[in-house]
This record gives structure tokens, C-alpha cells and sequence, in this order.
């Protein structure tokens, strides 16, 4: 086998180079050189060949449809992010934080798919065959087409893969495995890029569902190099409160299907159950009639996520009033009730506030503004909010509700969680239909807002 040569391409603008540089000479930017596989022109050649066939150009009309059905799992919630079930042969990444409950979801999808005739092998970086299989146990996943694989050596994997040929693949995870002709650290760039471009190959020629298990950074991507986003054809993301047993999958991005849909777990002793009626649990922990208690409907990047903001006013018993604020920012707390106290006749100068939002989440978004005053009014005035009432909305210094992006899809998932009403900024409302099945009440200023949500 002919040796396998691999160089550094600067990411930025192209360069390559045959060992790494930490500054690309070219564009003079830093930290962009990427080690990738050089394919020569007889590699390539020797690929086409391998499938048999020269492809040609084929008119539209000309193509037919092969019959692939889509493969329904036992798990409602993950068919419907999905998009109705697995495409066979497609590629799936699901990201998620560590120990949300990746492994133990794809378990039991394995387990499941065995039941319905699949062959699975879930090929392990992480974990010995003991303890997938004391995990197993405990999910109570059988199946006598289900092989566990410990490995992270891709050229292994492949040869396995091509030995027992599945119809389903777990890689879990994609940081763990390693291409022995890419010299650079596993989990890395190159390594994670090389992989994927691997399974993909696998998979689309021999047409194998795989599944790989992404480890997301802190930034929220996965594994820092998007790339693999673009390389796959659904992108899940596992999310959710690792103190509490709730858990979202959403679909990021879908070949087959919309990317709207979430799906909703909760993570028991016996596994990843569905959890039927997604609004009830979003309420659920919340008291039905507290107050100093608002719901926001916030983006998190492109995706927008509820929270609820809590706010507890206590009249300041000794020295200067007392303003703390988890997860939201307290100059922007204070500010609020300036204007709370200057526009809608709240005297809260001599009152300690403590606001947190729920769920250990860090907002910091101008949207998030018409819940926490309205959940300090709230508190104040000990006057609770509707439990179905969601809110969104800038507050200006005036006390104007200021207008705000992304207005359908903040509404479309307040609805989408059972949400009856939702107040937004009056000029939010040109140029878009609301949803059927939820109010949609546009406020002007923030006394207006306390007004018609306070009673
Ligand atoms: N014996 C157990 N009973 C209930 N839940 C468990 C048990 N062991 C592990 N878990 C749950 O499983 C989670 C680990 O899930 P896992 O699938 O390994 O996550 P990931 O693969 O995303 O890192 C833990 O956070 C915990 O909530
Ligand atoms: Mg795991």
C-alpha cells in the first residue's frame, strides 16, 4: 500500500505546506493550518473504479425513485425529529454535553432497530464491552444482531464494518476515533474532519444508517469544527439540565425532514422515556399561582429556548437596598427597575430584588427584558402571572416595548410548548400571521404589559 501523504491547508485562504506552521505564510493569519489526507490522482481513480460504474448526467424527469421507506424506532419523539422515522443510509450527528444521555439514547435505539430485523454495530471509543453492557442491562436492550465494538482505529473499524456489514453503525464518539495516516492528535480538527469524510464514504457507498456521537464544547458547537455539521445530512442536539431528568433532542439541521421539530425525554432509571405532553413539563416545576414569575421565550443563537425568570422582592430591612441576578446581567436588572420606577410607578428603591433564571441558564438578550420586569412587578405587587402566558420584548428607557428579531419563531415555540398567550412588542406585529392557537398580544409600553398580564 502505497504510503499516505498528508499536508497543512490553511483554512483561511488555501496554502498548503508540508508541516505545520502556527502562521499561515500567505494570508498571515495564526492558528489556521489544518492537517489533511493528500489523495493522488491514481487514489482517486482506483475510488471511482471500486464502485464499477461512470456516473453520468441524468435528466430530472429520468431519475427514479428507489422505494425507501423511512425505519420507525420505538421512540415517537426521535421519528418525529427525524422527520418520520431513519432514512436508511443516511448519516446522523447528535451532539450534546457530556453525560446528557447520548450513549444511553443510542442504546436504545440499537436495541430497538435489532428488534424490528437491523443488524447494529456500535463501535465504542469510550467505553469497555463490560460496561455497555452493565448499561444495557439496566435499559434492558437485547438483541441477537446487536454487536458492541470496542475501537477507535478507523482503519479497524472499516475493515469490520465491511467483514460484518451492518445495517445500522453507532460511532461513539467521533473525538475518540483516530485515522492512523492523519499524524495529528485525536480529537482534533484533522482527525474529527478525516473521520466523518471516512464514515461518510462507508455509509453512502455500502448504505449503512450511521449514527455518530458528538461531543459539544463549551461554546455550544460541536467539537469546535462546524464542518462536520456541513458533512452529514441531520444534525440532533441533545439538550437539557443535567440536575433535572428532562431532556430535548432538535433537529439542527435535516436533509429529510423540517428542522422546526423537537422531541422531548426524560431520562429515568430505565432509560430515555418519551414525555407525551411537552408543555406539561415545562409548568410543571413552576407553581401554578407564584408570583414574581415570568416566562421568556429567548434565542440561544438560532434556536430559541423558554425560560422562566424568577424574581423575589423583599422590602430592604437594613443599610443599601440588595440586587443579585443569576444567569441574567445586574446592570440590566437595575436599569429595569429604574424604569419600573420611574415609568410605571413601582417604588422599588427601598426594595432588595433577587432574580434568577430558572434552570441554571445564562440569558443575555435585549428580548428577555418585558419578562424580568414583568416578573419583578409581579413579585412586587404580589399579583401572579398567567402560568400559560409567555413574553418577549426589549424595554426602552421610556418605558416603551421595543420591537425584537426572529418574532414567528419565539411564537411558533412558545405555541409549540402549550402556551396560550404570548405579549410582544406592538410593532412586532405587521408582516407575519400569528399561529392559530395562541394569542398573540402586541403591547406598546411596559405599563400596558403590566396591565393586561397582572390581575
Ligand atoms: N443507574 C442509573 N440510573 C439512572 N440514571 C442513570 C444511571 N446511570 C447513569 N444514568 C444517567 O445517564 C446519564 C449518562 O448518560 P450517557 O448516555 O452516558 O451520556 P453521554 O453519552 O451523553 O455522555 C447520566 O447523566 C445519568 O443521568
Ligand atoms: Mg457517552
Amino acid at each position: 500500500m502505497a504510503k499516505v501523504k498528508t499536508q497543512f491547508v490553511c483554512q483561511n485562504c488555501g496554502y498548503s505546506s508540508p508541516r505545520f506552521l502556527g502562521r499561515c505564510p500567505n494570508c498571515g493569519e495564526w492558528n489556521t493550518l489544518v492537517e489533511e489526507k493528500v489523495q493522488s490522482t491514481a487514489d482517486r481513480k482506483s475510488r471511482v473504479s471500486m464502485s464499477g460504474t461512470t456516473v453520468k448526467p441524468t435528466k430530472i424527469n429520468e431519475i427514479k425513485m428507489g422505494e425507501t421507506p423511512r425505519v420507525k424506532t420505538n421512540l415517537k419523539e426521535l421519528n418525529r425529529v427525524l422527520g418520520g422515522g431513519i432514512v436508511p443510509g443516511s448519516l446522523i450527528l447528535i451532539g450534546g454535553d457530556p453525560g446528557i444521555g447520548k450513549s444511553t439514547l443510542l442504546l436504545q435505539v440499537s436495541g430497538q432497530l435489532n428488534q424490528t430485523g437491523g443488524k447494529v454495530l456500535y463501535v465504542s471509543g469510550e467505553e469497555s464491552s463490560t460496561q455497555i453492557k452493565m448499561r444495557a442491562d439496566r435499559l434492558n436492550v437485547t438483541g441477537d444482531q446487536f454487536y458492541v465494538y470496542p475501537e477507535t482505529d478507523m482503519s479497524s473499524i472499516r475493515q469490520t464494518i465491511e467483514d460484518l456489514k451492518p445495517d445500522y453503525v453507532v460511532i461513539d464518539s467521533v473525538q475518540t476515533m483516530s485515522e492512523p495516516d492523519i499524524s495529528s492528535a485525536i480529537g482534533s480538527v484533522a482527525q474529527i474532519r478525516e473521520v466523518t469524510a471516512e464514515l461518510m464514504q462507508i455509509g453512502k457507498t455500502n448504505n449503512i444508517t450511521i449514527f455518530i456521537v458528538g461531543h459539544v464544547t463549551k461554546g455550544g458547537a460541536i467539537a469546535g469544527p462546524k464542518i462536520l455539521e456541513h458533512m452529514v445530512d441531520t444534525v440532533l442536539y441533545f439538550e437539557g439540565d443535567l440536575h433535572h431528568t428532562y431532556r430535548i433532542l432538535r433537529s439542527q439541521k435535516n436533509r429529510f425532514g423540517s428542522t422546526d421539530e423537537l422531541g422531548i425525554f426524560e431520562m429515568r432509571e430505565g432509560g430515555l422515556t418519551e414525555v407525551a405532553n411537552p408543555s406539561e413539563v415545562f409548568l410543571e416545576e413552576r407553581l401554578k399561582d407564584a408570583t414574581g414569575s415570568a416566562v421568556v421565550v429567548s434565542m440561544e443563537g438560532t434556536r430559541p429556548i423558554l425560560v422562566e425568570i424568577q424574581a423575589l422582592i423583599t422590602p430592604t430591612v437594613f443599610g443599601n437596598a440588595q440586587r443579585t441576578a443569576t444567569g441574567l446581567n445586574r446592570n440590566r436588572v437595575s436599569l429595569l427597575m429604574a424604569v419600573l420606577e420611574k415609568r410605571a410607578n413601582l417604588m422599588l428603591q427601598n426594595q432588595d430584588a433577587y432574580l434568577k433564571a430558572a434552570g441554571g441558564v445564562k440569558l443575555d438578550e435585549p428580548a428577555i427584558d418585558l419578562a424580568i420586569s414583568v416578573s419583578i412587578a409581579s413579585s412586587y405587587r404580589d399579583k401572579g402571572t398567567q402560568p400559560t402566558d409567555a413574553f418577549v420584548g426589549e424595554v426602552g428607557l421610556t418605558g416603551e416595548i421595543r420591537r425584537v428579531n426572529r418574532i414567528e419563531q419565539r411564537v411558533g415555540e412558545a405555541q409549540k410548548l402549550g402556551f396560550k398567550r404570548i405579549f410582544v412588542p406592538k410593532n412586532n406585529l405587521q408582516g407575519w400571521t400569528p399561529p392559530t392557537g395562541i394569542t398573540v398580544v402586541g403591547v406598546a409600553t411596559l405599563g400596558e404589559a403590566l396591565k393586561k398580564a397582572l390581575n
